[in-house]
């Protein structure tokens, strides 16, 4: 009797993964400024894909802020932190199959390249999509009411405002949200990725 005789390989043999588009995991870094629409999006298209049957996860920036990041306040060595933070646990993702989807501010374009540098010197996939919602059109949704309290001297240190925001020179994607439904500009996502054959 050869090994693959033996009911366990058997059952291995059986139980093996079809190879398929929707097995290739990928970062989607969605950068932008705050109110850009970077969450809404990403909740759209995760919909959308795990509808598709794709594994799919968001980290987004708020929620990594309240566990995973818990104690990083926001000065610019921090935001490094959290970019890295985030972009480490992405590329695990991703090297699994996962597709893996970043709404987070990331402001700075060198903690954006180190997270790029990581994905690629593992050979994971990452796609920098910058939300590029103008400040103005952001202070006007302003959902979180972060511009008001800028304006009214409440707080300091707000991306984009009183706070540096290095928008990328070259991302893969650039989305405009302005005059465009939510639908739309996540259709335009996921012909996106369409094309890159990972959806
Ligand atoms: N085409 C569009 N795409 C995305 N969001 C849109 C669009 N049009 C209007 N919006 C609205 O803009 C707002 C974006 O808020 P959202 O929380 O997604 O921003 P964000 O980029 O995640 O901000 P933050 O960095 O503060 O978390 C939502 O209220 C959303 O409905
Ligand atoms: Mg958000």
């Amino acid at each position: 009797m050869t090994t693959a005789d033996t009911p366990a390989a058997a059952g291995a043999a059986e139980a093996a993964p079809s190879a398929g588009p929707c097995e290739r995991g990928a970062t989607v870094w969605l950068t932008g400024l705050p109110s850009a629409g970077k969450t809404t999006l990403a909740f759209a298209l995760a919909d959308r894909l795990r509808a598709e049957g794709h594994k799919v996860e968001v980290l987004d920036g708020d929620e990594i802020r309240e566990f995973l990041s818990k104690g990083l306040g926001f000065s610019r060595e921090d935001r490094h932190t959290n970019v890295t933070r985030i972009g480490f646990v992405a590329e695990k993702l991703a090297a699994n199959g996962v597709k893996v989807l970043a709404p987070v501010i990331a402001p700075f374009a060198d903690s954006r390249a180190a997270v790029r540098e990581r994905h690629g010197a593992n050979g994971t996939a990452f796609l920098e999509i910058h939300v590029a919602t103008p400040v103005e059109l952001c202070a006007e949704r302003d959902v979180k009411g972060l511009y008001a309290k800028q304006a009214a001297g409440e707080i300091s240190g707000l991306t984009g405002v009183d706070d540096p925001y290095e928008a990328p020179e070259n991302p893969e994607l650039r989305l405009q949200t302005q005059g465009r439904e939510v639908a739309d500009s996540a259709a335009e996502l996921h012909v996106f990725l369409t094309e890159r054959g990972l959806a």
